[in-house]
C-alpha cells in the first residue's frame, strides 16, 4: 500500500474534496493508481468556479431572457429550391461539393460518445440495429454510405470517429467484427474525448461511483474540439491535405453523408460553419433553434424558451424559432484549429442530473430525483465564434429522422417509419409503387439516392427483389 502522493492530498483539501481519497487505505496499488490517475484529469479550479456560477442563478435568467428578446429568424439562409433559378444553384452546389469529395478535401466526424440514455440501449448507439428488414447498425448504415460517396466521387474520405471512455473499446471491437464493412481500415480513426466529474448539487463535492472510481462522463460533443486537436488528428488531416469536415451524430441513419450541396455552399460561400435546419413541426418542439443575435448566429435551446416565446412570430407570421437545428454541419479545418489555439475551450455547460453514487457509508444510492450537476460543451457553441457562418435549410423529412428516444418521438419506431418510406419514395420514382406500409431498406451500397436507384433499375444492373442489399452482419 503506498501513502496518498504528495501533492494530491494537499491539492484535495484546497478544493474540499478530501472525501476523494476515504477508502485509500483499503485500495490495492493498482486501484490507488487508478484513483490517483482519475483525480489528475480533474481540472478542480475550472469546476468550483463553473459550479459556483451556476448557482448565481438570477443573473443566467436575466442573460437568457436578453437573448430570447433580441433573437431574430436567422437572416443568412440558403433555402430549399423553390424555383428552376434555384434548383440550378443547388445542383451547381452539389457539382462544386463533389469536386472536393473528389479531390479528398473532406473527411467525416461521427460523433458516437453519448451514453445515450434516453434509449437505454446496453451498448454504443451506434451499434443499435435500425434497418428495417437487414437490422443493419447505424455504424454500417454510415460506412454503407462513406463507401458509396468514394466509389461515386473517387478521393479519399477519411472517417474520424468521437469516441468515449463510455464507448471507446466496445465501437472498435464491434468494427473489427465486421471487418469495418468494407472499408480500408486505415482511412477510419477512432478518438477519446475528454471526461467530466459529476458533482453534488448542493455542496460542489464531487460524486464516486466506487472506492477507486469517480463519477465521470463524457464531456459533451464540444469535446471534440480539443480531442481532434490533442489526438494529433487535426494535424494529420491538414498534412493529408483535407480542408472541410462533414460533421453528423451517430444518432441519425437518414443522414445525407458527405451531402456534396452541403459541401459546395459551404466552399461557395467561404464558410466557416455551415448548418443544416430544418423547419420545427410545432413551437415547442424539443429542438434547439438557430438565431440571429446582434451580428452573430446563435443556437437557443428549447429549454431556453418559455410557451409564449416559442411561438413569437416576426412581421411577416413566420415563427422567430423556426429553424431547428439537426445537428449536420460543415466545418472549415481552419476554423477548428482556431478554436483550439489559445487553449480555446467552449463553454462549459452545467445541467440538472439524476446520477447513481456511492454515500460515505459505501451504500448505492439510485436518486429518483436530481441530485447532481454535470458539466459538458456543446459544439454548437462553435457557431457564434464563426465570423462567416451559413445556414442551409434541408429537408427534414428525407435527412433527419433520428434516434432519441425508446420509444414515441424520435424513436427507433419512427426513425425504421421513415427509412421504409425513403426507399419506398425512391421505388416510386422508379415506377415501383408499394403499399403504403410496406417495410423497405436499401443498403446505400445499391443507391444513395431515388436517381442512382432510377438508373440502376433501367440499366439493368440490379432488381427489385436484390434492393435490401446484402444481409447485415450479426
Ligand atoms: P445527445 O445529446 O443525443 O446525447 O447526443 P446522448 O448521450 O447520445 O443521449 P442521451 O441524451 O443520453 O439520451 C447527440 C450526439 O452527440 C454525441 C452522441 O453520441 C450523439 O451522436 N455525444 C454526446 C458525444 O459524442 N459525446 C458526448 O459527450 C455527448
Amino acid at each position: 500500500m503506498k501513502t496518498t502522493p504528495p501533492g494530491v492530498a494537499t491539492k484535495l483539501a484546497e478544493y474540499r474534496q478530501e472525501h476523494l481519497l476515504q477508502w485509500w487505505d483499503e485500495l490495492s496499488g493498482e486501484q490507488q493508481e487508478s484513483l490517483v490517475a482519475q483525480i489528475d484529469s480533474v481540472d478542480f479550479e475550472m469546476i468550483r468556479r463553473v459550479w459556483q456560477e451556476s448557482k448565481i442563478s438570477s443573473t443566467a435568467a436575466d442573460s437568457e431572457v436578453n437573448r430570447v428578446d433580441q433573437a431574430a429568424a436567422p437572416k443568412s439562409v440558403v433555402l430549399q429550391p423553390a424555383s428552376e433559378t434555384e434548383e440550378a444553384q443547388w445542383e451547381q452546389a452539389a457539382e462544386v461539393g463533389a469536386q472536393r469529395l473528389a479531390d479528398g478535401k473532406v473527411a467525416v466526424i461521427t460523433v458516437a460518445g453519448g451514453q445515450g440514455s434516453r434509449l437505454g440501449f446496453a451498448h454504443p448507439k451506434g451499434m443499435f440495429p435500425i434497418g428495417p428488414i437487414s437490422n443493419r447498425s447505424l455504424f454500417q448504415v454510415f460506412a454503407e454510405q462513406i463507401l458509396a460517396r468514394k466509389r461515386r466521387h473517387g478521393g479519399d474520405i477519411p472517417w474520424l470517429i468521437m469516441t468515449s471512455a463510455a464507448t471507446h473499446s466496445e465501437t472498435i471491437d464491434f468494427f473489427e467484427q465486421h471487418d469495418f464493412w468494407g472499408l480500408d481500415r486505415e482511412t477510419v480513426a477512432f478518438f477519446q474525448q475528454g471526461s467530466m466529474p459529476a458533482v453534488d448539487a448542493s455542496s460542489g463535492r464531487v460524486l464516486m461511483s466506487a472506492p477507486d472510481a469517480l463519477c465521470l462522463s463524457p464531456d459533451g460533443h464540444g469535446g471534440l474540439v480539443m480531442a481532434l486537436k490533442s489526438s494529433g488528428l487535426l494535424d494529420r488531416m491538414a498534412s493529408a491535405g483535407v480542408e472541410d469536415f462533414f460533421y453528423h451524430q451517430v444518432d441519425n441513419p437518414t443522414v445525407i453523408m458527405c451531402d456534396p450541396a452541403l459541401i459546395g455552399l459551404h466552399a461557395q460561400n467561404n464558410s466557416q460553419l455551415t448548418t443544416c435546419v430544418v423547419n420545427k413541426l410545432r413551437p415547442t418542439e424539443r429542438m434547439g433553434v438557430l438565431v440571429d443575435i446582434s451580428d452573430h448566429v446563435e443556437i437557443i435551446e428549447y429549454s431556453e424558451l418559455n410557451e409564449e416565446q416559442a411561438a413569437r412570430e416576426d412581421a411577416s407570421g413566420q415563427w422567430i424559432f423556426w429553424a431547428g437545428n439537426t445537428a449536420i454541419h460543415a466545418f472549415s479545418l481552419a476554423f477548428l484549429e482556431q478554436l483550439t489555439s489559445g487553449g480555446g475551450q467552449l463553454v462549459l455547460h452545467v445541467a440538472e442530473k439524476a446520477v447513481d453514487h456511492i454515500d460515505v457509508t459505501g451504500n448505492l444510492i439510485e436518486p429518483s430525483e436530481l441530485n447532481a450537476n454535470k458539466f459538458e460543451r456543446f459544439i454548437f457553441d462553435a457557431l457564434p465564434l464563426a465570423t462567416s457562418a451559413l445556414i442551409v435549410e434541408g429537408n427534414r423529412e428525407r435527412e433527419f429522422n433520428p434516434v432519441k428516444n425508446a420509444q414515441g418521438n424520435d424513436s427507433p419506431l419512427t426513425s425504421r417509419e421513415a427509412l421504409s418510406r425513403i426507399g419506398r419514395e425512391w421505388l416510386s420514382s422508379a415506377g415501383h409503387t408499394l403499399q403504403e406500409t410496406a417495410s423497405v431498406e436499401i443498403s446505400p451500397l445499391t443507391a444513395l439516392d431515388a436517381d442512382e436507384l432510377v438508373g440502376s433499375l433501367k440499366d439493368g444492373r440490379i432488381t427489385v427483389n436484390s434492393l435490401t442489399g446484402p444481409p447485415a452482419a450479426t
